[in-house]
């Protein structure tokens, strides 16, 4: 199959080997977003913080921490939603395919895919997109377990790996995007988010997307609140990093973690409670803000759906459903889209 790699001019590449190598935007255009998007977003009457930003190495190991507490029942249950795909998956994939994962963390649940393509196709292609550095240290991982394996790894934001693949070349992808983390988009930048899949696809292309289902209120808080306060160093870390690399004075001790589920608008929202009255400086985003006692910053949304919403959104963003799976508790979904 003839490759016609595009130049991507944004982006440094990283060789590391025949089988490893990385893009990565160049530093400044790194630098400069986070500085402004900060400075834009700590500036609006309703104060937020994007949740991209919880991914320094701090946030990503944390992260970590959380998909192994019991409370946090999303992991294991899209994983043991993708055991049973085993046989199932490999009906829709003719040929060879590459795996795009968007997202892809740890790539702990990735194994899983890869051990369903290495059973049906001889060489692999894993192309892992994630913002974090975390990529570097999964990929290296999963380098020496499986030996076929060629990874080129995006670090980048989900629109930036989706822009480098629509120029990639004519390989069929699997684009995995597992997590729940589409939750994270408002219902208009999910829509947005999902057009701009469908339009990098090609003909044969297929996406698995994994979401999180409507379910008990306690059930959902306990997740994204958990006893041993997990998930809220993870939301407070945000505000350490934004201290480390933007030259900021936050005090930990004066905020707190907060998250709420509300049931209107399905969604878990999380946000960072200033305990006092407060001023903070941000030197390399330029602004000095005042905090209130009891004032949110608003951290993360995570939207939870019902089978009948997730069927709608894929009719509406142009995407024909292959299959959908469950867990036995109906909790998670995971769901195979093609292009038409
Ligand atoms: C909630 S974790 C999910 C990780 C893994 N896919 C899983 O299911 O366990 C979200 C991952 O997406 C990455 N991420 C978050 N926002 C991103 C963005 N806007 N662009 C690219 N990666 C992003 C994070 O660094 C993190 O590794």
């Amino acid at each position: 199959m003839s490759k016609t790699i595009q130049k991507n001019i944004h982006y440094k590449k990283y060789y590391v080997d025949s089988k490893l190598q990385y893009f990565k935007p160049h530093s400044t255009k790194i630098e400069k977003s986070f500085a402004d998007e900060i400075s834009f977003s700590l500036n609006q009457p309703l104060k937020f913080i994007s949740p991209k930003f919880f991914y320094d190495k701090k946030g990503s190991e944390l992260f970590e921490q959380i998909c192994n507490l019991s409370e946090y029942y999303p992991t294991r249950t899209e994983i043991n939603i993708l055991k049973k795909l085993k046989d199932e998956l490999p009906l829709y994939l003719v040929d060879s395919f590459r795996l795009v994962e968007l997202g892809s963390g740890s790539s702990i649940k990735t194994r899983l895919i890869l051990d369903i393509l290495n059973r049906i196709q001889e060489k692999i292609e894993y192309f892992p997109i994630d913002i974090s550095e975390i990529l570097t240290e999964s990929s290296a991982l999963l380098q020496q377990d499986y030996d076929d394996l060629h990874i080129t790894g995006i670090i980048d934001t989900y629109q930036g790996g989706l822009e480098f693949l629509s120029n990639y070349d004519d390989q069929k992808n699997l684009i995995v995007f597992l997590g729940s983390s589409f939750g994270n988009f408002t219902s208009n930048d999910g829509k947005e988010f999902l057009k701009k899949i469908h339009s990098t696809m090609k003909d044969d292309d297929i996406f698995l997307i994994g979401l999180d289902l409507v379910k008990n209120k306690t059930i959902l808080e306990n997740a994204y609140d958990d006893s041993q306060g997990i998930t809220a160093k993870f939301n407070l870390n945000i505000l350490s990093r934004i201290n480390d690399e933007l030259d900021a004075d936050f005090n930990l001790n004066y905020f707190s973690h907060h998250a709420i589920y509300n049931e209107h608008d399905q969604r878990i929202e999380m946000y960072l409670k200033s305990l006092i009255d407060q001023s903070v400086s941000i030197k390399k985003a330029n602004i000095s803000l005042m905090l209130k006692k009891n004032e949110l910053i608003h951290t993360e949304h995570s939207h939870k759906y019902t089978l009948s919403q997730i069927r709608e959104l894929m009719h509406q963003t142009g995407f024909n459903i292959k299959n959908t799976w469950l867990d036995e508790n109906n909790y998670f979904a995971l769901t195979l889209v093609s292009k038409n």
